[in-house]
């Protein structure tokens, strides 16, 4: 099937090589011209395991074409996706538009039926929206007989498993009541209901709502385990004990009880807000949502506040070790990390940071440049040398498996604060260090092997 998708980002470059990789011929287009000239020779804009061989391959297998020529992607595309940007406004709300214009665009061009498939996080009532435009313009050009289909189609794929998400979907959502566009949605996704049917029709409205509402719901999961956390902590209950306790209910489940430094990340913000702005506009009060979204920010304060409490002195002049800065593994995205309200904080309070990141360095310093007080390090180990204590904001695997004589051994206070609970906190304790995770037992470091 011929397929054009606008916006080369996260969303429309993954499902552009996705498509084309299940056999679909795919051109995909953006404004920018540097971005096309990379993506042309297979290198892909962005981290995400799996995305550049899948690139190469379908490049030269002449199925993925890149260009900054929308006309072509409209002549093209009887399906054409719209995965462009919609950054918040001021209020919260979803800025629609890139996605308006983008819709106005191909309507402008369109010289047959087109169906427009919103992949675009966007609020309820967009497709409308996107409907009486492209209507409005159709007719504006007397093209009264063409039909511009919309369908919403929310994407649900996670950073860090992008192709694998986007490849095997647990499910499809098509958010249109018309039987043409119907036909071609299960159509051009056929390769991906070959074991068993994933995919569920609805109104675009429902639609719509769905992204939003799974995504909220995840982000309530979380800020609910931080605050039992919390609880936890003041109890000396062990929240680790808890969320396994929990988890075996299959109603309950183990994804996304962990409790940790607060959620991230380019979606779960910024969606949050655009469902509460929805609700507001809509005369319902979103007390829930509105409570996820405050736990989650006292949760991105609360590493700083346990490296506080255990310097009475105060942070100025402290040198702090910081592994992990992308907001989650797997990716190298930095927004809205929690390790980003650490450093903000411990440079506000006069403290030095020393980070390390498998990934995120780059982008550490294309967001804050050269300063003094912070030294990216070439390796996880060599963000010890000198510092007063570590804080893990990212559960990276390289993490996971760590020498705690040597970390004793180096960090001044002998002080490691966890936000994602990776260690024992016995073994610490064996080990010397003093451990501090997230809603975790304290306990006192074992005097033999802390030197006098
Ligand atoms: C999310 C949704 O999962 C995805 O379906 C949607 O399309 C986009 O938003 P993503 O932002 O890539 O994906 O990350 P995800 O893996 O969902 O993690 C979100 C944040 O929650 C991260 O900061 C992560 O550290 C945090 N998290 C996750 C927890 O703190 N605890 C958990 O148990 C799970």
């Amino acid at each position: 099937m011929e397929v054009s998708v606008f916006g080369s980002g996260y969303v429309g470059l993954v499902q552009a090589a996705v498509l084309a990789d299940v056999g679909h011929q795919v051109i995909c287009v953006d404004i920018d011209d540097r971005k096309i000239v990379q993506l042309r020779q297979g290198i892909p804009s962005i981290h995400e395991p799996g995305l550049a061989a899948l690139l190469e391959e379908n490049i030269k297998a002449g199925r993925l074409h890149f260009t900054t020529q929308a006309s072509d992607a409209v002549a093209h595309g009887k399906v054409i996706f719209i995965a462009v940007g919609t950054p918040p406004n001021e209020d919260g709300s979803a800025d629609l538009q890139h996605v308006l214009s983008v819709a106005r665009q191909i309507a402008g061009m369109m010289e047959q039926d087109r169906t427009l498939v919103i992949k675009s996080t966007v609020p309820v009532g967009t497709a409308d929206k996107v409907r009486m435009e492209t209507r409005a313009t159709l007719d504006a050009r007397d093209k009264t007989h063409l039909n511009a289909y919309v369908v919403s189609n929310p994407e649900f794929l996670k950073e860090g498993s992008a192709v694998a998400d986007c490849s095997r979907p647990d499910r499809i959502i098509i958010g249109s009541q018309d039987p043409i566009a119907q036909a071609q949605m299960a159509e051009l996704y056929a390769p991906f209901n070959r074991n068993h049917e994933r995919t569920t029709y609805m109104d675009n409205r429902s639609a719509e709502l769905v992204k939003y509402a799974a995504n909220a719901m995840l982000a309530t999961r979380i800020s609910f385990m931080n605050e039992l956390a919390s609880l936890a902590e003041s109890l000396g209950v062990d929240i680790e004990a808890v969320r396994k306790g929990i988890g075996s209910d299959p109603r309950i489940g183990y994804h996304f009880i962990y409790p940790g430094c607060g959620f991230g990340g380019s979606c779960f913000p910024k969606d949050l807000k655009a469902l509460i702005h929805t609700a507001e506009e809509n005369g319902i009060e979103p007390r829930l949502l509105r409570t996820v979204t405050r736990i989650n920010d006292d949760q991105r304060q609360l590493l700083l506040h346990k490296l506080k409490a255990q310097f009475p002195e105060g942070l100025a002049g402290k040198s702090i070790a910081v592994w992990g800065l992308a907001f989650k593994p797997n990716t190298d995205d930095m927004r809205e990390a929690p390790s980003r309200y650490l450093m903000e904080a411990l440079w506000a309070e006069g403290a030095r940071v020393r980070a390390f990141d498998p990934e995120a360095m780059t982008e550490c310093r294309r967001i804050y440049g050269y300063r003094n007080d912070l030294e990216l390090c070439a390796t996880r180990d060599d963000t010890l040398q000198d510092a007063d204590a570590l804080v893990i904001c990212t559960e990276w695997k390289a993490f996971r498996v760590v020498d705690f004589d040597e970390l004793r051994k180096k960090l001044r206070a002998r002080l490691v604060i966890d936000g994602r609970n990776l260690f024992n906190p016995q073994q610490l304790a064996r080990a010397g260090l003093h451990y501090i995770g997230i809603g975790l037992p304290y306990i006192r470091p074992s005097s033999a092997s802390v030197p006098a």
